[in-house]
C-alpha cells in the first residue's frame, strides 16, 4: 500500500479536530460515540490481547499515537501503563490535557504526526493506534516509525476501517451521505482510504511487525434496529447520547467495516 495521493487526501476533514471547544466528551457529539460504542469493543480486543500475551500493563510504557481528546488514552492509562498521546491538532490535545487532569490521570501528550514520531528508537513496550490510520496521508511511513519507536518485542494494537462494498454503503452512504440515516459529517472518512486486512498485514511484516490477529466487530442490535436507531437520531428524536446508550460494538467475525489486530515487534 502506497501514500494517499494529495488530491483524494485533500477530501478528509481532519480539521474537525480543531475546532474550538470541547468536541469529545460532551455525551451530545458524535466523537463522544468513541466512548459509548467503540471503547466497549476495542477496549475489550486490548485487553484480551494483552491477557492472552500475559503481560502486566503496571510499569510498562505506552504511546497512542492519533490520541485525539483522549477516549482511549484515558482507558490505556486505567489498564496501568505510563501513558503517552500524540496528535496533530492542537485542540485536541488542549481538551485531553484539561480531561485527564480533571481526572486525575498522569498522561503525556504532545502534537506530533504519525509519520514523524519525536521519540528514540526503541522507546515504547505498546503502541496503540485506533481509529487514525484511515486518517492518516503517508501510512507506510507512520506503520514505519511505530516500529522504529517500538522495543523488540513490543505490541502494536490498532484498529481501522476496511475498504469494501459494504463499507462504502455503510460507513459512507449510511453514516455519511443518505440524509435517511446520516449521523456524521460529511467526509469524515473517505473510502478510498480505508485498509484492508491483507494491505495493513503486508506492510506490518514489511516494517518488522510480526502480525498475529484480526478480529471483527458487529453493532450489538440487528441492522433493521440500528437503522432505526439512526432516523430517530436523523429525525431529531434523539440524541447522540441516546445513540450511544443503546447502540455498541461487540466483537465478530465480520471484518467488512471495521476490525482490530495485533503485531509484535521482532
Ligand atoms: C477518529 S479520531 C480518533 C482519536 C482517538 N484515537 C480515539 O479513537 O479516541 C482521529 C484522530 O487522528 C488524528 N490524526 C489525523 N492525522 C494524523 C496523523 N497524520 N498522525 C497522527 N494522528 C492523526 C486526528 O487529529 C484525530 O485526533
Amino acid at each position: 500500500m502506497e501514500k494517499i495521493s494529495t488530491e483524494v487526501y485533500k477530501k478528509i476533514d481532519n480539521d474537525l479536530y480543531n475546532a474550538d471547544g470541547d468536541i469529545w466528551w460532551k455525551p451530545d457529539t458524535i466523537l463522544h460515540l468513541l466512548k459509548t460504542s467503540v471503547n466497549p469493543w476495542r477496549v475489550g480486543c486490548a485487553k484480551d490481547i494483552i491477557k492472552k500475551l500475559a503481560i502486566d500493563p503496571k510499569g510498562k510504557t505506552a504511546l497512542e499515537v492519533g490520541s485525539g481528546g483522549g477516549i482511549l488514552t484515558e482507558e490505556i492509562a486505567k489498564m496501568g501503563f505510563i501513558t503517552t498521546g500524540i496528535d496533530p491538532a492542537d485542540q485536541s490535545i488542549i481538551t485531553a490535557s484539561n480531561h485527564a487532569r480533571a481526572s486525575g490521570l498522569n498522561i503525556k501528550y504532545e502534537k506530533g504526526t504519525g509519520e514523524n514520531l519525536p521519540y528514540a528508537n526503541g522507546s515504547f513496550d505498546f503502541v496503540f493506534c485506533c481509529d487514525v490510520l484511515e486518517h492518516v496521508q503517508d501510512l507506510p511511513k507512520v506503520i514505519s516509525e511505530i516500529s522504529r519507536v517500538l522495543k523488540p518485542g513490543g505490541v502494536f494494537i490498532y484498529d481501522t476501517l476496511n475498504r469494501t462494498f459494504i463499507s462504502k454503503v455503510v460507513a459512507i452512504k449510511i453514516w455519511q451521505e443518505w440524509k435517511r440515516w446520516a449521523f456524521m459529517p460529511p467526509n469524515l472518512h473517505v473510502w478510498e482510504m480505508f485498509i484492508k486486512p491483507g494491505e495493513i498485514k503486508e506492510l506490518l511484516q514489511k516494517n518488522g511487525l510480526d502480525w498475529k490477529e484480526h478480529t471483527g466487530s458487529s453493532p450489538n442490535v440487528s441492522i433493521p434496529k440500528m437503522l432505526g436507531f439512526l432516523r430517530k437520531r436523523a429525525k431529531g428524536e434523539w440524541t447522540y447520547a441516546d445513540l450511544g446508550q443503546n447502540f455498541w460494538l461487540v466483537k465478530s467475525n465480520d471484518m467488512n467495516i471495521l476490525y482490530a489486530g495485533f503485531a509484535i515487534k521482532k
